[in-house]
């Protein structure tokens, strides 16, 4: 059955009614300073259309892993500032979850007003794995938008999360893919049915384990992998050479090494990499051949031979699919690596080439390096969800819309 979405809601008259809207508002802070508002922008025009036709519009998100209890650090606060602020309407922030002044909020709301609830991880139930536990939670969700309330499902970056706020909520009230899920779905299904050849996936960040799934499912359906970032220093590793001090995740050196042979032609690894002799931004740095790398050193970039090949690649291809840094691109003495692949892959782009940045880390360091948004197809607010997507696993919170 075909997933219900924003449009059908507000063809079906929202006004007067409360809608319970589950974004994906993580994002990352320094202090209570938001460093990158990424994914509260993405958020802002299903909440708007909502609220703009009437709805009492209640949010629901999260932020951080914080352990099933209140935690100041975890606060949605600073983001009820800032979504006010891109909404362009006043945001009210209720106290607790589901507790009483949720309530007495919810119940005090009128036509177009928009209330975001605490950190829904505050409650333990939402990350539970009883789910009976979850449904009592989603239950408690429920109450705050009443009978005639609707559910609408916005928090892409969230939905390979079976949480109560994600799954099990879609059970028990009408439900319909916000305009960001909508958007995701499309473009991510453009890249697993009918990305056009040469296609390129750039993966860097700092764990094999994390993108070992999505390595082999995507090895054998592209023409190139590239790979970068702490990751590639276990691939090194798995060619016998001497890592130094860099990331090194040894359970996986074996099958590192395996898919380095299973996929020689598809495979690209760096050449040279920019090396540091402690984790800081300003450290020593040098740049040398992976083969190179002394002992109390570790490498936290690609050098620029790596990148001028990488690029070559990349500029030639017709589809990218981009997921990790190649460095540790916060200290600007590390970036250079993410920067140069980013390039190449906005020339890619404007070429013809359709390109995704598959969330998290990747578009953080697209906004922070001042690169231009639009010089990509496609930026994805789904950091784990893409990947997932990609890999082509059954995602829940996409699963119980079609129900
Ligand atoms: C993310 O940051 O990828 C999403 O917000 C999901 O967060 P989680 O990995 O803590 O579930």
């Amino acid at each position: 059955m075909a997933v219900q979405t924003l449009d059908d809601l507000l063809n079906a008259g929202v006004e007067g009614r409360a809608v319970l809207v589950r974004s994906d508002l993580n994002v990352p802070l320094d202090g209570d300073r938001i460093t990158d508002p990424g994914r509260i922008i993405a958020s802002a025009p299903t909440l708007k259309a909502l609220a703009e036709a009437g709805a009492k519009v209640i949010v629901t998100a999260h932020l951080g892993r914080p352990k099933g209890e209140p935690d100041p650090q975890y606060s949605l606060a600073p983001v009820a500032v800032k979504l006010a602020e891109v909404l362009g309407r006043n945001v009210q922030l209720a106290g607790d979850v589901v507790g009483q002044d949720a309530l007495a909020r919810a119940e005090g709301l009128t036509d177009g007003d928009v209330l975001l609830l605490e950190n829904i991880r505050f409650d333990p139930r939402e990350t539970s794995k009883d789910e009976a536990e979850r449904t009592k939670l989603a239950k408690a969700l429920v109450e705050l938008v009443g009978d005639d309330g609707a559910f609408v499902s916005d928090g892409f970056g969230v939905v390979h999360r079976a949480q109560a706020s994600v799954y099990e909520v879609a059970k028990l009230l009408p439900h319909y893919a916000g305009t960001l899920v909508e958007a995701e779905i499309k473009v991510l299904g453009k890249l697993t049915q009918e990305a056009e050849r040469p296609y390129a996936v750039v993966l860097g960040g700092s764990k094999v384990s994390d993108k070992l799934a999505v390595i082999e499912a995507l090895a054998p359906k592209v023409d190139t992998l590239v790979i970068g970032g702490g990751m590639y220093y276990t691939f090194l590793a798995a060619q016998g050479v001497s890592v130094g001090n860099s990331l090194c995740e040894e359970s996986m050196i074996d099958t590192c090494k395996a898919l380095l042979e299973q996929y020689a032609d598809v495979i690209h690894i760096p050449q040279d990499v920019v090396i540091a002799d402690s984790f800081s931004a300003d450290a020593e740095s040098k740049i040398v051949s992976v083969l190179e790398i002394p002992d109390g050193w570790m490498g936290l970039d690609i050098g620029p031979q790596s990148v001028r090949r990488f690029a070559a690649i990349l500029t030639s291809a017709k589809t990218v699919f981009w997921n990790g840094p190649m460095g540790v691109f916060e200290f600007e003495k590390f970036a250079a690596g993410t920067k140069g692949v980013a390039e190449a892959i906005i020339e890619a782009t404007g070429k013809g080439a359709y390109s995704v940045v598959g969330g998290g880390d990747s578009a953080a360091a697209v906004r922070q390096l001042g690169l231009p948004e639009d010089g990509f197809s496609h930026i994805s607010t789904g950091g784990g969800a893409s990947l997932e997507y990609l890999e082509g696993k059954e995602l829940p919170g996409i699963a119980v819309l079609e129900g």
